[in-house]
């Protein structure tokens, strides 16, 4: 490392460390897969360095105002029930991430992904991808229009069934804030048979994922909507004086 960017590392905080028991741990036997994909050696803690902690950055130009409504991307439109999902991206210090770029995917109204490896016996809409992306604004806020998606079969044990659910990948303003997760549907029955669901430790972390029912951000005569907040990892900031006067 040179000495400008070591005076530049400096200058810039770095992140802190998950809170404990807030992620899933990478071996969780109930979800199956975890056992085959979880590391087998410790991990190595690497330094966060300049480029982890200040990129990445989008330019406004690559995100269409079309891309955030699932409801418009084709010429008819799709089957099921219209969603607004709507919230916040903020960090551990309820500080707005601005400018960040959130990407949603998801199974259509019955279930099935548009993917080629999705053999769920549900039929695909033509009318409907699955996917959208927005970057949030200045007050870190983001919205989408969607289609609320069905619950699906998945192979995990017999008769395994997941909730219905969004992916959600969020670019922080550090790739150490990166994120991939899930939000859910308050009141869903199979929340409590999911082993993904209940692989997060933490039960505040694990209600963290589940939406809440959002009466103001409905639109009368068309959907329905959704409330769903994200944080992320914050900057270890120093605290603020409050004696000083
Ligand atoms: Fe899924």
């Amino acid at each position: 490392m040179n000495t400008v960017t070591e005076k530049m590392l400096g200058a810039i905080t770095g992140y802190r460390r998950p809170y404990f028991e807030s992620q899933p741990p990478y071996l969780y036997p109930p979800y199956r897969s975890t056992v085959k994909r979880s590391p087998s050696r410790p991990l190595i803690l690497l330094p966060h360095t300049l480029s982890e902690i200040t990129g990445p950055v989008f330019g406004y130009d690559e995100v269409k105002p079309t891309d955030s409504d699932l409801t418009r991307q084709h010429d008819g439109d799709p089957l099921g029930e219209r969603i607004v999902v709507s919230g916040r991206l903020l960090d551990e210090n309820s500080r707005p991430v601005a400018h960040a770029l959130v990407e949603l995917w998801q199974a259509n109204a019955a279930g099935r992904y548009r993917h080629a490896v999705d053999d769920h016996d549900a039929p695909l809409d033509p009318n409907f991808t699955g996917c959208g992306r927005v970057l949030t604004d200045s007050e870190g806020r983001y919205r989408f229009v969607t289609i609320k998606p069905g619950a699906y079969p998945w192979r995990n044990h017999y008769n395994a069934w997941r909730p219905a659910h969004l992916h959600f990948s969020l670019f922080g303003i550090g790739l150490v804030q990166r994120l991939v997760t899930q939000m859910y549907f308050p009141g869903d029955p199979l929340l409590g048979y999911d082993p993904m669901y209940n692989s997060v430790p933490d039960e505040k972390a694990r209600l963290r994922m589940i939406s809440t029912f959002d009466w103001e951000n409905t639109i009368p005569d068309i959907a329905l909507a959704f409330r769903y907040d994200i944080v992320l990892r914050g900057r270890d900031a120093t605290p603020m004086d409050s004696t000083r006067s």
